[in-house]
């Protein structure tokens, strides 16, 4: 029996589910993926992950679907992104069988807490790594803990597909050229959180941070990737050494190509700020949230109207729901079954 859950007003928010899975790595071996239903995990408190931040997570989306079956969209790529933040981090990542089966079984376990169709809802699933072995000398662990939960969540920002107001963060970098912005190391969020939090306390809900060497190009949202339209219908995402490869972004620029828009990916400086016609904010959770205005160094850049997607962002964010919620052909092969 599906929760009694009211799936249109759901947020983004910690909810506890059935049950979650669990994999651990222990003398040079994965174990197999665990149904647990404790939520709570015994830990050694000179674990790696607490003390040198041997942590890492993904995020990814399951739908149900027009015909009612349950999509998952792109987990190879999550799977893949893991690994290549495991190997900037010295972990050991789950091969990408067991990334997959263990969002299978947690799936199949969770059924309940799919969120139906046509509520606009989808299952989160968080993929969690963590070095679990007592160093006190800094070294990598020889001992992981792979964790997968789930939950239903509505949108990351407040009013779902909506514009909002960003704020150019620029009192803090959040990622170096060379560091580990580019991967999903768990510690990017922690370096971004007073930023963030003090862009919320001037009333801006998203912040927008800069490549940090210069401060003249535009890195990437706190939480997703930057996009902006050209007012001759281009798309424009940054090219960086500290942006998280984005799985949306990479699928948004493969539709917006189909589309037969130009997709341009390099530097991208704050001087351009006003040749976009819209920009947007992409990611799994944020999906695109259209951004309407964007403050830096004292000024306003509007883009479109207040309280209203523009034309271009609405169509790419139709075309990826569509696909997501099997609506439209998945041309790609984009969604997987579980
Ligand atoms: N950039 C950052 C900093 C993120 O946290 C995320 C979220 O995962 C993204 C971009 C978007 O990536 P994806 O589309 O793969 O979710
Ligand atoms: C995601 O979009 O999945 C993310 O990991 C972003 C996170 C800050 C919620």
């Amino acid at each position: 029996m599906k929760q009694h859950i009211n799936w249109r007003e759901l947020g983004f928010t910690y909810m506890q589910t059935d049950s979650l899975v669990v994999a651990e790595y222990h003398d040079g071996a994965w174990g197999k993926p665990q149904l647990r239903t404790d939520t709570m995990m015994p830990l050694h408190i000179g674990a790696s992950c607490l003390h040198y931040g041997q942590a890492a997570f993904e995020g990814l989306k399951a739908f149900t679907r027009r015909d009612n079956s349950i999509g998952i969209f792109r987990p190879v790529e999550n799977a893949r992104r893991m690994a290549v933040t495991a190997r900037r981090l010295v972990m050991q990542a789950p091969p990408e069988a067991l990334f997959l089966e263990a969002i299978r079984l947690l799936i199949v376990n969770n059924l309940d807490w799919v969120p139906p169709y046509g509520t606009g809802a989808s299952l989160y699933v968080r993929p969690l790594l963590i070095g679990t072995t007592a160093r006190v000398g800094v070294m990598p662990a020889a001992d992981y803990v792979f964790a997968v939960l789930c939950m239903p969540v509505g949108p990351y920002y407040k009013n779902g597909f909506y514009p909002v107001k960003a704020y150019v963060q620029e009192k803090y970098d959040r990622a170096a050229p060379l560091g580990v912005g580019n991967v999903k190391a768990s510690g990017n969020y922690a370096a971004g959180m007073m930023g963030d939090l003090e862009g919320k306390e001037k009333g801006f809900p998203i912040c927008l941070y800069l490549d940090s060497a210069t401060h003249t190009c535009i890195d990437e949202f706190g939480t997703s990737n930057f996009i902006g339209i050209t007012t001759d219908n281009r798309y424009v995402t940054p090219d960086s050494t500290s942006v998280l490869p984005s799985i949306t972004n990479t699928s948004l620029q493969r539709i917006a190509a189909d589309f037969g828009m130009k997709v341009e990916r390099r530097r991208i400086t704050l001087k351009e700020l006003p040749e976009f016609s819209e920009i947007g904010a992409c990611g799994t959770a944020a999906v695109i949230t259209p951004i309407h205005s964007i403050t830096c160094r004292g000024a306003i850049h509007t883009f479109g109207k207040e309280n209203e997607a523009g034309a271009t962002l609405t169509k790419l964010f139709r075309q990826i729901q569509g696909i997501q919620y099997g609506e439209i052909d998945d041309r790609h092969g984009w969604m997987m079954g579980v």
